[in-house]
């Protein structure tokens, strides 16, 4: 069984949906061991206490700078040494430390198609905000490994999205996550911990 840590800094409902996915044995080899908050006032954090899963806050603003942040981050990291470290709404860019040391076990979910509208920047509704802006008429969400390119590692899952005329960042953001993320991010989760998955040439291949 791999175990899995989440990191998570707002409503959690990608981490919501991971946990349903290990209740109803959609995901069969992992189980959430650890959920990691960059805010204290997360309601991720009640999502964990509701599913008995172990949680603690490292406070993004209790420290100075993001090296700082990243070191503490470390700690706890390499103190549950997990198999697979899963940024579900994470909204802290990780340090070089962090990626070195888990390389490919770190997965984020991002709420477009990669590479449009992911990077600097571009995080929760400001996504949302510059694909209406841009007009696009599909968008979407992208499960990639996390490499020191910010959104730039290698692509596992993605999904589209239909964009309405009458759409807000808001209603957006609830149909790609309703559409999109709650189903590859989980899917992506159960494809890694059942050995599905390999990276060549940085690009993910997904076998049987
Ligand atoms: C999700 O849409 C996620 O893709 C996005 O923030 C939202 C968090 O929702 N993440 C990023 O933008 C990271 N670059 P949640 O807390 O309800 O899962």
């Amino acid at each position: 069984m791999k175990k899995i840590t989440v990191l998570v800094s707002g409503g959690g409902t990608n981490l919501g949906a991971l946990i349903k996915a290990c209740q109803d044995g959609e995901i069969k080899n992992g189980k959430i061991s650890l959920v990691i908050s960059s805010n204290p006032n997360a309601y991720a954090l009640k999502r964990a206490e509701n599913a008995n899963i172990k949680s603690v806050v490292i406070d993004r603003k209790l420290s100075t700078s993001s090296l700082e942040f990243d070191q503490k981050l470390l700690i706890k990291l390499k103190e549950e040494n997990p198999d697979l470290i899963v940024l579900a709404g994470f909204m802290c860019i990780l340090g070089k430390n962090i990626i070195k040391h888990f390389e490919n076990k770190i997965i984020n979910v991002h709420p477009s198609l990669i590479p449009a509208f992911c990077g600097k920047g571009f995080y929760g509704l400001n996504v949302h905000k510059a694909a209406l802006e841009r007009g696009v008429k599909l968008t979407g969400a992208t499960v990639h490994f996390v490499n020191e390119e910010a959104d730039g590692g290698p692509i596992i899952l993605q999904k589209s999205v239909n964009v309405n005329d009458n759409d807000t960042p808001e209603t957006l953001q609830k149909r790609v996550m309703r559409q999109a993320e709650w189903n590859i991010l989980p899917k992506a989760v159960s494809l890694i911990c059942s050995g599905k998955t390999k990276i060549i040439n940085n690009k993910v291949h997904i076998g049987a």
